[in-house]
């Protein structure tokens, strides 16, 4: 059996845990492949919203057994709290949850370091999630790093602490104070709490169930443009948030990848910072904020608001050799004065539909197609057909101009409040 990928296509938060939870019936195993705790997945369960940052958002369906892929940095506080807030709902992941060993560990210093040194760039910060998420990327990459399958050595604590004087040699050149000692503390006890997980070699886990005839879905977190490669850099994360992240992040090989699903909003996010050419601004974007309550997952941070941006979908569909595309909060939509689509970009006077290299400083104008709002959306939607008219025809728009079949259209929260083309 093959893999099949479910990611953003865009800065993150087009609501890829909802889809996640609801396509996840279909599959044996989903995994997450990149990120950590910056994700912020939202869903609905029995009527209750849940945040995952680092579980997979197949958890809810109690056939399914969740993977964490090597590809992802672990902060084990953030986990054991996730963890905790599922048991009080009760839902035991324990016998579902399996750890790779590979997967990096977010040390309480990574934190430290990751907020030095985004004050340290005053206007230019990226705006991260300060989660430690680029400190231990760069560990792993540096080659430095300390792994969840580390807590299994005899050496554990020695390897921390001589990880834990790089980090303080390190914090030495910033002018930024901190305090180690509780994080500290309830970083030991998580990983206490970890040690009852199952770790595994995840690659050979995943290729067993393959050959048995299962299916697995690989979660992207983040989005497309936020990809370490292709991303707005530097204004992204650290990890390969596209398709080709699931080869490296779970043990994958590329043949094996069958489906990709590509979500993106019915218009355009971003939080922290960075280029956005279709961004709206004063009354405008808080009219789309307040229609979508575009405040972040993990952060709470007002999101920017735009258009959606068919020059940078395009693109991330191209990199992720996307086969569906999913679009999200359609209903959001539904009552504004006017929709716009962001066509091409127009750089030096000219048309194009290509991405410059250096978008941050690249002067962009966008030009735009209008559209008409589809008001209420009836529900129960059974089929495409049931949805309003205008809506149909700003997929059928999005369809033609990204050359991508549009399988399904989202249009609430909750799970099934959505429609399978
Ligand atoms: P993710 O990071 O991609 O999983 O997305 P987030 O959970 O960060 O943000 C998506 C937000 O939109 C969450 O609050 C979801 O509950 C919500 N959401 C998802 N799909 C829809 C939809 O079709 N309509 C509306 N109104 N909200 C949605
Ligand atoms: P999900 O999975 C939206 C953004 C941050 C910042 C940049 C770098 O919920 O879609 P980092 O903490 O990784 O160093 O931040 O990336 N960012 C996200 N934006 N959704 C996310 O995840 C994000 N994860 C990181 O806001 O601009
Ligand atoms: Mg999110």
């Amino acid at each position: 059996m093959k893999v099949d990928v479910l990611l953003g296509l865009q800065w993150g938060d087009e609501g890829k845990g909802k889809i996640v939870d609801y396509l996840a019936e279909n599959y044996q195993i989903v995994a997450r492949f990149q990120g950590g705790p910056n994700a912020g997945h939202t869903l609905y369960y029995q009527g209750k919203k849940i945040v995952l940052h680092t579980i997979p958002s197949g958890v809810f369906q109690p056939h399914l057994d969740n993977v964490i892929g090597n590809g992802v940095v672990i902060d084990p506080v953030v986990l054991k709290k996730e963890i905790e807030t599922l048991n009080a709902m009760d839902v035991d992941i324990c016998p579902r949850l399996y750890i790779s060993r590979k997967a990096h560990l977010i040390l309480p210093t990574h934190k430290i370091l990751d907020q030095a040194s985004e004050q340290a760039k005053g206007n230019e910060k990226i705006g991260s999630t300060l989660r430690g998420i680029g400190p231990a990327y760069m560990d792993k990459t540096g080659r430095n790093g300390l792994r969840i399958g580390d807590i299994e050595t005899a050496d554990f604590s020695e390897k921390y602490e001589k990880l834990r004087q790089k980090h303080l040699h390190l914090l030495k050149l910033y002018d930024f104070s901190f305090s180690l000692e509780e994080l500290e503390t309830t970083w030991f006890e998580a990983i206490v709490f970890l040690k009852k997980f199952q770790l595994i070699d995840a690659e050979y886990f995943i290729q067993e169930r393959l050959q048995k005839g299962e299916r697995v879905l690989a979660e992207g977190a983040q989005g497309s443009m936020l990809d370490i490669e292709f991303g707005t850099y530097p204004y992204v994360t650290s990890s390969n948030t596209l398709t080709s992240g699931v080869c490296q992040g779970l043990g994958i090989a590329p043949t094996q990848i069958e489906r990709v699903w590509g979500v993106s909003k019915a218009y355009c996010t971003r939080v922290g910072g960075g280029p956005f050419p279709t961004e709206l601004f004063g009354e405008e974007g808080e009219a789309l904020r307040a229609a979508g309550n575009e405040f972040g997952a993990t952060t709470g941070r007002p999101r920017r608001c735009g258009w959606i941006d068919l020059p940078a979908l395009k693109y991330a569909i191209m990199l992720n050799g996307a086969t569906d595309l999913v679009i999200t909060k359609a209903d959001v939509l539904n009552h504004l004065q006017e929709i716009k689509v962001g066509t091409h970009y127009k750089i030096g006077g000219k048309a194009t539909q290509k991405l410059p290299y250096d978008i941050n400083t690249t002067p962009i104008e966008v030009e735009y197609t209008n559209f008409k709002a589809w008001g209420d959306i009836k529900t129960p939607i059974e089929s495409i057909g049931d949805l309003p008219e205008a809506l149909q025809g700003y997929v059928a728009f999005l369809e033609k101009e990204l050359d991508i079949p549009v399988s399904i259209i989202s249009v609430g929260p909750e799970r099934n409040q959505l429609v399978v083309k």
